[in-house]
């Protein structure tokens, strides 16, 4: 299976649903739009978390398109083959998913008003995390014991590259007007005030009511349950469900 990885100016890619021809366009020559709203991590930072908030304070709280649509359709991931088709086709206002640094995001995201919400996780429960995906996913090689990955991780040599320089590149945004960021940690401290200001960055005014819905279907056992973004639909040739579950822990 896909268990190499491809190299783009020398970071690490996965190869399965990657190209060098994808990533390129991407940066430079994909169309950001004023309206797109981009849901931005580094891997195993809580993208599916914020990915399910995004998508229900998009539809007020309601969570019928959270459990009726797969999360990779809401929000296409930019950087994939197939991600990147359906990116282009959808229908604006875009919501997209990266995982993409900085410095290989597309370049009319420069000077555009396109809204980026950038989360981030400790590092150590992100290589914990990732550790753990890496057995799951088929994009993946095994990259050995804890202990060699932590190796990898510390110098960069996984896919999406170093975590210290994805975070310090996007925080580098800090006080742009159309830049939000947020901690996993604060999500898992006070997910209501976390979506009452994700809410605010994105102009939404939600109800009570309403943020207690998008509360309450972004748990982690809502989640959990729901296949539009457990990844138990992912097909698989992209995973091994038997190896594990994407809601692995959760804290
Ligand atoms: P663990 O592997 O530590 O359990 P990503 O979506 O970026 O791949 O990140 C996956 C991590 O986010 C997993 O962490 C997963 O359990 C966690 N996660 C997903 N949804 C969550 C939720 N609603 N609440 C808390 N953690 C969540």
């Amino acid at each position: 299976m896909g268990t190499e990885y491809i190299t783009y100016k020398g970071m690490l890619f996965p190869r399965l649903d990657y190209s060098p021809e994808t990533i390129s366009y991407l940066q430079s020559e994909f169309q950001v739009r004023d309206d797109d709203v981009f849901n931005v991590t580094y891997p195993k930072s809580g993208t599916n978390w914020m990915l399910e908030i995004l998508s229900l304070i998009r539809c007020d709280g309601d969570p019928s398109w959270a459990r009726s649509v797969l999360n990779w359709d809401r929000a296409p991931w930019i950087e994939s083959n197939n991600g990147q088709e359906a990116a282009l086709k959808y229908p604006p206002p875009r919501l997209l998913s990266s995982h993409m640094p900085l410095q290989f995001f597309p370049r009319s995201f420069q000077g555009s008003r396109a809204k980026v919400i950038y989360t981030l996780r400790s590092p150590k429960d992100v290589v914990t995390s990732y550790y753990h995906f890496t057995h799951i996913m088929h994009a993946f090689k095994d990259h050995g014991p804890l202990d060699a990955f932590l190796q990898d991780f510390l110098s960069g040599n996984v896919p999406y590259g170093s975590w210290f320089d994805h975070v310090a590149g996007w925080l580098g945004l800090r006080g742009q007007d159309n830049f939000f960021y947020i901690t996993y940690e604060e999500l898992q401290q006070d997910l209501r005030g976390s979506v009452q200001r994700i809410s605010r960055f994105l102009g939404k005014e939600l109800s009570e009511q309403q943020i207690s819905s998008v509360v309450e279907n972004a748990s982690f056992q809502t989640m959990r349950r729901n296949k539009m973004c457990n990844f138990s639909e992912v097909p698989d040739e992209f995973m091994d469900h038997s190896k594990g579950q994407l809601l692995r822990k959760g804290h």
